[in-house]
């Protein structure tokens, strides 16, 4: 067996094959000057079983990921497991008006079609752990919010959970239960793909070490809401920990505005101080 990246992997495979001792696999990935990408296995993989882990952050890293499956393929892959740590698209999982795509199944259907197995961590339309058939797709989704849960346990002394909706708020309490402590959910209504409306609500966080944990902070505009809100209400300090780090208009905003962001490698960010790498490796492993 070998493991091989894409190039938004590359840190996070290279921990995935030291922790896992399985071989890194060789290839050539460069783009020709009109930006189409020259891809290369270097590694003999006839008849080997091969795990390919590339996050899917963009549209390019969509055709990186297809073209470096089906060239393991093309050089005689018996199996490839497909490990894709964040998944672009995600949250395009329904039609919300007439005539939309819905994006999620179709990156999805792409991927499966070049793979024999999907892994994925924390898939926005997905809000458990384990094996499902999304649109016909198989596909396994691991939960990292326990790793970032760790990561803040014992750190503060008075922690309390907060997620910044609904939606997170079963993450938000089982890594409450990892951390010791108690978890609540602020009420989002979103305005528009950048915009974004909270309730007031009465929380317990006076005095508070606030932690707010979501699966992905893309625009910032939900957390950075939320922690004007949180420390409106009294609380003392306030880390931000995500599994997917999109940060599609980058992290300054959050300078001065929280104590800690945090992030894990599944995009490999500076502020990737949590790795999936063991969460992947074991899965490997399985
Ligand atoms: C939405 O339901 C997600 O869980 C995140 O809250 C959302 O994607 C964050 O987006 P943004 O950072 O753009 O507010």
């Amino acid at each position: 067996m070998l493991v091989f990246s894409g190039s938004k992997s590359a840190g996070l495979a290279k921990r995935v094959s030291e922790e896992s001792r399985i071989k890194l696999g060789e290839t050539e990935l460069r783009k020709f000057t009109d930006g189409e990408f020259y891809i290369r296995i270097l590694s003999g993989v006839k008849n080997e079983n091969a795990v390919l882990i590339n996050s899917v952050v963009d549209n390019e890293s969509l055709v990186e990921t297809l073209l470096l499956l089906d060239a393991l393929r093309d050089n005689g892959a018996k199996r490839i497991d497909l490990f894709v740590p964040y998944m672009a698209y995600c949250r395009q999982d329904k039609v919300f008006k007439d005539g939309e795509a819905l994006s999620a199944k179709t990156v999805l259907k792409l991927l499966g079609n070049f793979s024999d197995s999907i892994t994925t961590l924390n898939a926005h339309f997905l809000d458990t752990y384990g094996r499902f058939e999304p649109w016909g797709v198989k596909l396994k989704n691991l939960d990292a919010f326990p790793l970032l849960a760790k990561h803040f346990a014992g750190r503060v002394r008075s922690p309390v959970v907060i997620a910044p909706d609904k939606g997170a708020m079963h993450y938000a309490r089982n890594a409450a239960e990892i951390i010791g402590c108690e978890s609540d959910y602020l009420e989002k209504t979103r305005v528009s793909d950048t915009d974004v409306r909270m309730k007031t609500k009465k929380l317990p966080v006076k005095g508070k070490d606030v932690i707010i944990l979501d699966d992905i902070i893309s625009t910032g505009g939900t957390m950075l809401k939320a922690a004007g809100m949180l420390r409106g209400a009294g609380a003392k300090t306030i880390d931000l920990g995500c599994v997917h780090g999109v940060f599609s208009k980058g992290t300054e905003m959050f300078g001065g505005v929280v104590d800690e962001l945090v992030c894990t490698d599944s995009i490999e960010r500076t502020e990737s101080r949590v790795s999936v790498s063991g969460l992947i490796a074991g899965e490997i492993q399985k």
